[in-house]
């Protein structure tokens, strides 16, 4: 049995500094993360950067920030967002994680991306989000108070009501105690008990067929939650990032943003702009309205994709200084930047919505906290702004924290109950093709019915083929020893009916959530 004061699940920006944070609090805390090599989170592979400070800052990007997320931002969110965030990033991440921001006459270069009214956003490079969790990851492994458990893919959270021994434990309080999670090298589940659970385990954009998420964003910490009978809200609002790289690949590169906001132009493919006809900003309109103009262009005339140019806009040197990563890697795939445009596509980018919490990070369920992507404290709303996801892992990782310390002498002691270990129903071995085939049917679904653009009757099937899907994954799941891919398949699939239903109920349009009918 392994007991802590407090278990975080995650190892991005969020999970990262809620750790730290209670740590250096003095409370014993285990760092679980599914990966392997715990760098696979989407904050490695953030490019653009993180909000700092602009002029006319605070006040002008709460602005910002409520006018992407569409009239359903809540301003609240957005001010402590904008308030503490530049303070917290100077503490955590340049002071103690020593992270050295690129700089131009001796200060910080400010960028600017999509919807920011000011350049106000850090940058190293263009591989920021690389540059945070090496530094970041240095400190689960020599903090004397964490104890980091990679190779770790968390099964289901624990609660009194559902694995409590005692026919009395399902009065209980509705509260989390702890994570049954399996370890991928001895391929046995282990239960981590602890008087506060935080989730900080990212998003979902494996469910669809094309993203810009690492390959662990399956959408785990969603379905945990709800299965535990937490709230899950603004699920309709997937967020599609306008640029990532054309390719048949799952995993699609991300362009970033920030490339448009040094300058580069979106054109069809016989070199016409086209974003002027779609918004006055033009190629740095909001994220969902670039992706709908490109999705209209593609569907209109058939196009593949359309361009993003900056070599016209820009000198090589400065192009290759600026964007060494992209530079490089789309060189290796015969792509110079510096001579020619890209080819780009809309993808699955970011999940809007999630677990519902306080300003605080706390769920509806005594001792479950929330972080990060998985969260939904109403930040975005209907839209997110770019740039702004780091902050808000940094800046609601560290209030979760505090809360978790506030709550602590009020939180059940896992010794309370007798909350068994884990046992495996299953007695079949895991058949790849068939969880392979599920896999490949749930991203079409989504893809199809649930993208960019969505009508009732692509959203009522997309339901109706989940549901079917879901049954026999759960008996498939019911009756097969656990494997990681089968139980990212099951909460990948009950994420995805969530999102489909909650696009279902919601007849408006707003932000991310387009309904043409
Ligand atoms: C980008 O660099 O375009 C992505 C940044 C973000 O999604 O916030």
């Amino acid at each position: 049995m392994k007991t802590f004061d407090a278990l975080v699940i995650g190892t991005g920006i969020a999970g990262g500094t809620t750790a730290l944070r209670l740590a250096q609090a003095g409370l014993r805390v285990g760092v679980l993360t599914k990966a392997e090599r715990p760098e696979e989170s989407a904050t490695y592979l953030a490019q653009g950067g993180i909000v700092f400070r602009g002029e006319g800052d605070p006040e002008a990007l709460v602005q910002d920030i409520l006018q992407a997320g569409a009239g359903a931002g809540l301003p609240e969110a957005a001010r402590i967002l904008a308030e503490e965030g530049p303070r917290l990033l100077q503490e955590i991440v340049i002071h103690t994680l020593g992270v050295q921001f690129d700089r131009a006459d001796g200060d910080f270069h400010l960028t600017r991306e999509a919807a920011h009214s000011t350049p106000r956003i850090l940058h190293v490079g263009d591989e920021t989000g690389k540059a945070l969790e090496i530094a970041l990851l240095r400190h689960p492994d020599q903090h004397p108070n964490i104890v980091l458990f990679p190779g770790h893919l968390a099964v289901d959270l624990i609660t009194p009501e559902h694995h409590g021994a005692h026919p009395l434990d399902r009065y209980a309080p509705d509260e989390v105690l702890g994570v049954y999670a399996f370890e991928r090298r001895t391929r046995r589940v282990h239960r981590f008990l602890a008087r506060a659970v935080v989730l900080a385990t990212g998003g979902l954009g494996q469910i669809y067929l094309h993203t810009t998420n690492p390959r662990v964003a399956t959408g785990d910490g969603f379905a945990m939650a709800y299965r535990a009978g937490a709230r899950l809200i603004n699920m309709e609002y997937i967020q599609f990032h306008p640029t990532a790289l054309y390719s048949e690949d799952e995993q699609n590169l991300l362009i970033t943003e920030a490339m448009r906001g040094e300058g580069a132009v979106l054109k069809t493919p016989d070199g016409k702009p086209f974003m002027e006809r779609y918004h006055p900003a033009g190629s740095l309109a909001p994220r969902d309205i670039v992706a709908r103009a490109i999705h209209e262009e593609m569907t209109l005339h058939g196009y593949r994709y359309v361009l993003l140019d900056i070599a016209s806009y820009r000198p090589a040197e400065f192009i290759r200084r600026r964007f060494p990563g992209l530079y490089h890697r789309l060189l290796e795939r015969g792509i110079d930047i510096t001579r020619e445009p890209i080819p780009v596509v809309p993808v699955v980018h970011f999940a809007c919505g999630g677990v519902k919490t306080d300003l605080w990070g706390r769920t509806l369920l005594k001792g479950l906290y929330a972080v990060g992507e998985v969260a939904c404290n109403g930040l975005h709303g209907a839209n997110r702004l770019a740039s702004t996801s780091l902050l808000e892992g940094l800046v609601f990782g560290d209030r979760a924290a505090r809360a978790v310390q506030q709550d602590f002498p009020d939180l059940d002691d896992p010794a309370r109950y007798t909350l068994p270990e884990w046992v495996d129903t299953g007695t079949e071995e895991p058949d790849p093709a068939l969880i392979q085939q599920d896999w490949v049917t749930l991203k079409h679904i989504m893809w199809n019915y649930v993208g960019v653009v969505r009508t009732r009757e692509r959203l009522q099937r997309a339901v109706r083929d989940l549901r079917h899907l879901w049954l026999e994954v759960e008996n498939f799941y019911r009756n097969t020893k656990l494997c990681p891919r089968l139980i990212e398949l099951r909460n990948g699939l009950q994420t995805a009916l969530v999102v489909a239903r909650s696009a279902l109920r919601n007849p408006e349009s707003r932000g991310t959530h387009y309904r043409k009918d």
